[in-house]
């Protein structure tokens, strides 16, 4: 999970990492007030930057310097709303502008191809590191790091002077290494990065921008709950996330739902195709039910599917397994009366293909339940296809 850049600095400044005092806005009025805050105790000098989860923000414009409140709300409500790569600014950080002598780059890094943790440092920094890195590799230090030993004073001090980080700054950025290390492995971290890490005019080694990666699987001991914000993502990703579904809505008419994650992928693929002789018709979602296809996760999975307004049809692919086709027929079953008792609307059509473990039972229960919605088509082809050609009506 990648955080935003307050929220990266929020976890800097609890480890004791230095960064330039600053605040969230959400309005331009809010951006003022900060601004007013800063100036009221003497700093009127502040830069306001697009919070997106994606790099590249200072050259699309979304990081303004502005002197004083008036400009500060102007610059913000310019910046408020940016479309950057794709991506809805809906809060700036309003930030204590610093004195700048000197940009570094560093980060901590978990590289999966060599199977360790690494440090990246360069003296030359403030600019994209792939940039340097490719023109320039003498430039980069790539450092691995002991899982066991981390990175203490001695490995940070032999990180910063191969990165080649000049004598004013080595003892504030040897603390910093430090400090980041103990935040990277504190908050199961894969990535944490500074860019730029700044010397001041006084000496001082700040980090002036941060990226955080933080690791899901360590969810059950991490609080990553208050770092997300639900309001953010496609309001069916969100309820599907609440009810521990693997959901991504897509654009298409077609819903989807099956049984791991494998087959859901090959059924995008073959309803993408189907689709291409109706009218180009398209998958809607991705949505994998997992292994045990209880009654309940089928519902689940049918409300959301069946709550997508794009969605005309729904192609319903299952694989018995483990759980074999009967008890998937009758999670599918038991889902529609589930739905049809609440009062929700279970009138799309329903194609339904059950394969593998007890497919013959399956579909003899969902034969003798005849429900309208639903019809069974035995092969995937077959399915995807008369799941395109209902979509496209
Ligand atoms: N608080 C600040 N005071 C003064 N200058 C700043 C401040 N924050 C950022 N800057 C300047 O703006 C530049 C870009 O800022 P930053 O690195 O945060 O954004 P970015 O690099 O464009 O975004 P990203 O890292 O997402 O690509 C910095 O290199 C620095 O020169
Ligand atoms: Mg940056």
């Amino acid at each position: 999970m990648d955080l935003f850049e307050y929220q990266a600095k929020e976890l800097f400044a609890e480890y004791g990492v230095p960064v330039p005092r600053g605040k969230v806005a959400a309005t331009p009025e809010e951006a003022r007030a900060v601004a007013e805050e800063f100036a009221a105790a003497g700093t009127s000098r502040v830069v306001v930057k697009a919070q997106v989860k994606t790099g590249g923000r200072g050259k699309a414009g979304g990081v303004k310097l502005a002197n004083g409140a008036d400009e500060a709300q102007a610059v913000a409500s310019e910046i408020l709303g940016m479309d950057i790569k794709g991506h809805t600014v809906h809060r700036v950080l309003v930030e204590e502008g610093s004195d700048i002598a000197e940009e570094y780059y560093f980060s901590f890094l978990l590289d999966r191809a060599k199977r360790t943790f690494l440090a990246i440092c360069s003296a030359e920094g403030g600019v994209e590191i792939e940039e340097v890195a490719a023109t320039n590799p003498d430039a980069v230090a790539q450092v691995e790091i002991d899982a066991l030993k981390g990175a203490p004073a001695d490995v940070a001090a032999d990180i910063v002077a191969r990165g080649k980080l000049p004598e004013a700054a080595a003892n504030g950025a040897v603390e910093v290494v430090t400090k980041l290390w103990d935040c990277f492995v504190g908050k199961d971290a894969t990535l944490v990065e500074v860019n730029p890490l700044i010397l001041t005019g006084d000496g001082r080694v700040v980090a002036l921008d941060g990226k955080v990666t933080l690791d899901e699987s360590a969810e059950f001991r991490q609080d990553l709950e208050s770092l997300t914000f639900a309001a953010e993502g496609d309001p069916l990703e969100v309820k599907a996330k609440e009810k521990g579904l693997n959901y991504v809505k897509l654009d298409g008419e077609v819903g989807i739902i099956g049984n791991g994650a494998g087959l859901v992928m090959s059924t995008l693929d073959v309803v993408a195709y189907a689709g291409e002789a109706h009218g180009n018709v398209k998958p809607a979602n991705f949505l994998d039910i997992g292994g045990g296809a209880s009654a309940e996760v089928m519902a689940n999975g049918l409300e959301i599917v069946l709550g997508d307004t794009d969605v005309k049809s729904v192609f319903v692919n299952v694989f018995g397994g483990i759980t074999a086709c009967d008890a998937v027929a009758n999670g599918i079953v038991s889902a529609l009366e589930m739905l049809e008792s609440r009062g929700d609307d279970v009138s799309k059509p329903l194609v339904v293909r059950l394969d593998g473990n007890n497919a013959d039972l399956g579909r003899k229960i969902l034969n003798d339940r005849n429900h309208p919605a639903v019809r069974q088509v035995e092969t995937m082809d077959g399915a995807a296809g008369q799941a395109a050609e209902l979509a496209a009506k």
